[in-house]
């Protein structure tokens, strides 16, 4: 068998003949495939507004900057994160804080989170990044009643969850990004994602003023539109009207991303087949502890997450088999980086002990059939 990893890309003929495209047309970038992605993954996530970005990481940064966050501000996010939840804050002088994740869905516990709000001084903390980990909706109905209470922004880092939905308390289905409820939302086009440019971002938003803010921090704080200028030379005039980046999306990406987007509602179902399979095939392993999903979810499955004691030994005796799996992930505030800030082993007990037995299974929507039985025939063996 060829070595099967955790997740991988799929790129088809027509995904490289739209791309060859582009390069053979006049614009590889700031050209009108830009557009085109953004208000197609609008129209398909179910939000007002989208803006195309350079990565995930940089869709947070960007965030944050439209948020206004300050030296000294405090933002909570999940210790069960990539990362870049965690650092966006930083690149901006602010601080992060976390809050224990939830035992059965591995996003935050939203009640800790409340008790943590209602033990700190009003005014103590200015935003939420909530991760939708794996794949799994965060409840942000939910969630928002929390945010307004406390007067919280909220950026939602739903970079493992286009497609996934929960349901919310009017019955109606709350597609993750749709922002309904959030402020902001991020995806990341990395290729183990849904959606693979090779890099590439997203943040979509359903707040008018928020998006235009993004849109002029994402290309150098620049702007053309004779609306907002503050004086107009001639054709060419533009103004610098803030202290942007360049975090702009090339077209040659977005034309991958058009293409990939046709697939991505289909291959969330091919996700969720893989799943069933997987937990059909290990409800008699007791020693597994398969994902919970709660009836009125569907989860996106950008990870298929199980936990086990003997994480170690399973994840070296399936490497041998040549079945590559990995860890999402090693709780942010233990990574050497974070500790300088004073953070400790035994702040937030479910993030630790879910990060000793976590192991993320091959899940992605090319797995085949005689692949994923590999895959289970050696995790039973492991078992036996
Ligand atoms: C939860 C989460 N947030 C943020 C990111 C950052 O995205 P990118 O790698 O596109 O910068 C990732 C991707 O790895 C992620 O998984």
């Amino acid at each position: 068998m060829k070595s099967i990893s955790y997740g991988r890309q799929n790129i088809t003929n027509e995904d490289i003949d739209e791309v060859v495209k582009v390069l053979k047309s006049d614009f590889l970038t700031q050209g009108p495939k830009v557009k085109e992605f953004e208000e197609n993954f609008a129209q398909y996530i179910g939000a007002k507004y989208a803006v195309a970005v350079t990565n995930g990481t940089d869709a947070l940064h960007l965030c944050n900057l439209a948020l206004n966050v300050k030296p000294g501000d405090k933002v909570i996010s999940s210790p069960i994160t990539f990362v870049a939840s965690a650092n966006s804050v930083l690149y901006c002088g602010g601080e992060v804080d976390f809050s224990d994740i939830d035992e059965k869905t591995y996003t935050l516990d939203l009640n800790k989170l409340e008790q943590k709000l209602k033990n700190s001084p009003k005014g103590t903390y200015s935003g939420i990044i909530p991760v939708d980990l794996a794949g799994y909706p965060v409840d942000v109905e939910k969630l928002r009643k929390i945010a307004e209470k406390y007067n919280l922004w909220i950026t939602e880092d739903a970079c493992h969850a286009p497609g996934a939905y929960f349901t919310d308390s009017k019955k109606q289905k709350q597609y993750c990004g749709n922002g309904a409820y959030s402020d902001l939302q991020i995806f990341s086009f990395h290729p183990v994602k849904h959606i693979a440019t090779g890099e590439g971002g997203m943040v979509t938003t359903n707040n008018e003023k928020l998006y235009k803010k993004l849109k002029l921090l994402s290309s150098h704080g620049i702007t053309k539109d004779t609306d907002i200028l503050e004086e107009n030379h001639g054709g060419w005039y533009y103004e610098m009207q803030e202290l942007g980046y360049n975090y702009r999306l090339s077209d040659m990406n977005c034309a991958l991303g058009i293409s990939q987007l046709k697939r991505a509602g289909e291959n969330v179902k091919k996700r969720n087949k893989i799943a069933e399979k997987y937990n059909e095939a290990f409800k008699d392993i007791e020693q597994i502890k398969i994902p919970f999903v709660a009836d009125d979810v569907y989860h996106a499955y950008h990870l298929f997450i199980i936990r086990i004691k003997k994480r170690k030994e399973l994840y070296n005796f399936l490497k041998e088999s040549n079945i590559f799996t990995q860890v999402h992930y090693i709780p942010v505030h233990l990574q050497p980086y974070y500790k300088k800030f004073g953070w400790r082993k035994g702040d937030f007990p479910v993030a630790e002990a879910y990060y000793e037995s976590a192991l993320s299974l091959p899940m992605y929507p090319t797995l085949t059939d005689d692949e994923q039985n590999y895959v289970i025939d050696k995790i039973s063996e492991f078992f036996k």
